[in-house]
């Protein structure tokens, strides 16, 4: 049976708005023509390097752009558009983000009140021990204030701020940065769990391995581009895969070579004309500098002239 799409977004442009000297505006476009959909069960991981726009795709959805940004395209939620009204009745509780930043924590509310929102009561109570068992965290830690964690206690708390509401849709920022090894593989573990339970899951991560290990599909970002949508079996060897710079992180991997490529991605002040990876592609031609479509090829998406 198909399953439902949780989350379809479609087109979605994001650009901010800054002032030059003078009075001037300037638009900077930061994301565009984004399209992607989880579905139900599916976990979904978006990769890319600092800079490429992955923050700002989550805080696109759950409606928390800062002032000076506008939101392009269309976002679907369960088959219906995700309007503003929508998301606030639902952030938190349906759709829950686990942010990339600690900052997001209050500093002056005891860990256990602040992940039961103040409703502690019993069942929520027992939940939430079981959920601090799973992440191996000891009861007294409810009691503490923020300050008093490590930094890798602060993300396994913040992930349990998520795992507390039976979410439908989990979008996660940067989860596992601060964790070492074991306990990263452990918390993808429990979005896979979440996901294995029914809900939509968009893990956002640079790192491709720990994505693979347990991610269906992952989406390559670049400079605000969707360079390329591939099935997680497709990275099992070069040759399945479409986009030359999502061959290129494969073969950065270290089981594959880790041959790193030279340069950086553009920022958006000096983007050039067509693929914003050209100027560092040793595929590059004429044509790569023209308008390029993201397209279907073999089961999976991508930007660029070429197929494979
Ligand atoms: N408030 C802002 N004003 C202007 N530009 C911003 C703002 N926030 C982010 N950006 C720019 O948008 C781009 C994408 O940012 P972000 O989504 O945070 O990247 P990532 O999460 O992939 O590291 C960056 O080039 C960043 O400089
Ligand atoms: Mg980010």
């Amino acid at each position: 049976m198909e399953k439902k799409k949780i989350l379809e977004i479609k087109n979605m442009n994001i650009s901010f708005c800054q002032y030059q000297k003078g009075m001037r505006q300037e638009e900077l476009p930061v994301i565009r023509d984004l399209s992607l959909s989880v579905h139900e069960g599916e976990m979904v991981a978006v990769v890319g390097s600092s800079g490429s726009g992955k923050s700002l795709l989550a805080h696109g959805v759950m409606g928390i752009l800062p002032y000076n940004a506008s939101m392009g395209g269309e976002i679907l939620y369960r088959g219906e558009p995700l309007t503003e009204k929508r998301i606030r009745k639902l952030r938190g509780k349906e759709i829950v983000m686990v942010p990339q930043s600690t900052s997001y924590l209050d500093p002056l509310m005891k860990v256990g009140t602040q992940i039961c929102k103040g409703k502690k009561d019993p069942v929520r109570q027992k939940k939430l021990d079981g959920i601090f068992s799973r992440y191996s965290l000891a009861k007294e830690v409810q009691e503490q204030y923020p300050f008093e964690l490590s930094g890798g206690m602060t993300r396994r708390v913040m992930i349990s701020t998520a795992m507390i509401e039976d979410p439908r849709l989990v979008i996660a920022d940067e989860p596992t940065p601060g964790l070492h090894q074991k306990a990263a593989k452990r918390a993808m573990e429990h979005f896979r769990e979440l996901a294995d339970m029914g809900a939509g899951v968009l893990i956002i991560t640079h790192d491709l391995e720990l994505a693979l290990e347990t991610a269906d599909r992952v989406l390559v970002f670049y400079a605000g581009y969707t360079l390329e949508d591939a099935k997680a079996e497709d990275f099992c060897k070069e040759e399945t895969l479409r986009h030359p710079y999502t061959k290129a992180l494969w073969r950065a991997i270290p089981k594959n070579g880790f041959q790193y490529i030279d340069g950086v991605q553009p920022y958006v002040k000096d983007m050039p004309s067509g693929c914003p990876f050209a100027p560092r592609c040793s595929r590059c031609s004429e044509k790569c500098h023209g308008e390029i479509p993201y397209r279907e090829v073999n089961g999976g998406y991508v930007r660029c002239v070429y197929d494979s």
